[in-house]
């Protein structure tokens, strides 16, 4: 059958016609929040390279995740600005860690209204802005494991629901899965950013975790851009390994990657609307030259009808308040 008898315009007629046979529809439960917690107190300042959001004190991060809680959305995954730093990224870990500090502030402040995700990551954290520990100018993978298995442990002592690590070592999952169970705490769930690329799309971020890596660069653990296949492995590995969820990021220029990702497996899938992405967007407004809410709905959108079922994105309140009306 086709034209003239088919016309697929006929559904585009109305409003009402076109959401009634929407197959993609945008929710705030699907949304993940990212905050930035850092040392002081009273303190709320605006991150210049990512308008509108926001570095906070632990005092004042409770306050903010109520308003997040309200909009509807479900999750905050938080980063850590520590007040020292060293070879080893000792400020990552310990109970009064900032990440630590900031959970059980979070948890008094809205009880379980809310899922904590905790970035697991050590390069906020070490001196020379790596992911892990160095043995000579390179990151030694096996001596990082530990490290991340004890910032985990951190976190999820402090009452996280979830960890996440970042860091792009092999192996990870099975190294925090194990002591995490090993402490009792086989309740709590691992994200894993399987496919993390190393990618220019950082940028903005890095300014406000102050984690730019002091020389060289990520391509030694994060992916190559032009690898689809190798992102199955590394999703296939954390799964044998004990992630509960698995990353692709950033989200808009690997949505081929999350499309393969979810006809090839079954497991829940979350994708990430990185700070580059979110501030190429608000700066394109800023100057007229884009539609903000638009091109936040439009790549949102996009990224959930690629199989993505959790987005993590700056734009989660913006959103929800939006989807509210
Ligand atoms: C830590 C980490 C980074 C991001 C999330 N976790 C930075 C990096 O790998 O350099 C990026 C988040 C964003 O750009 O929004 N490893």
């Amino acid at each position: 059958m086709s034209f003239p008898t088919t016309r697929l315009r006929r559904l585009r007629r109305s409003e009402l016609l076109r959401s009634f046979v929407q197959e993609t529809r945008l929710s705030a439960k699907n949304f993940i929040y990212p905050l930035f917690v850092g040392p002081g107190s009273g303190v709320k300042r605006e991150i210049a390279s990512m308008p509108g959001n926001y570095q906070f004190s632990v005092d004042r991060v409770g306050e903010e995740c109520r308003e997040v809680a309200d909009l509807g959305v479900p999750a905050v995954l938080l980063f850590g600005i520590p007040e020292t730093k060293d070879e080893r990224g000792s400020s990552a870990y310990g109970d009064d860690c900032i990440v630590a500090q900031a959970v059980r502030a979070i948890r008094q402040a809205v009880g379980e209204k809310l899922l904590i995700l905790c970035d697991v990551c050590l390069c906020e954290y070490t001196s020379h802005g790596h992911c892990g520990v160095l043995k000579g100018q390179e990151v030694d993978n096996d001596a990082t494991l530990d490290l991340l298995a004890e910032e985990s442990l951190s976190y999820a002592r402090a009452g996280a629901d979830m960890v996440a690590p970042s860091d792009m070592m092999d192996g990870r999952v099975r190294a925090i899965r194990r002591a995490l169970d090993g402490a009792s705490l086989s309740h709590v769930s691992i994200l894993a950013y399987s496919a993390k690329y190393a990618s220019v799309f950082y940028g903005p971020f890095r300014e406000a975790a102050d984690s730019a890596p002091q020389f060289g660069d990520r391509r030694s653990y994060q992916m190559d851009p032009s690898n689809q296949r190798e992102a199955l492995r590394e999703i296939a590995l954390d799964i044998e390994e004990g992630a509960d969820m698995v990353m692709i990021k950033p989200a808009m220029p690997y949505l081929d990657v999350i499309c393969r990702a979810r006809q090839e497996f079954p497991i829940p899938i979350a994708a990430y609307q990185v700070s580059g992405e979110y501030s190429m967007i608000v700066a394109a407004a800023q100057r007229g030259w884009i539609d903000r809410e638009r091109a936040m709905m439009e790549t949102l959108t996009a990224i959930r009808r690629a199989g993505a079922d959790v987005i993590l994105t700056y734009f989660a309140k913006d959103a929800a308040r939006l989807l509210a009306c």
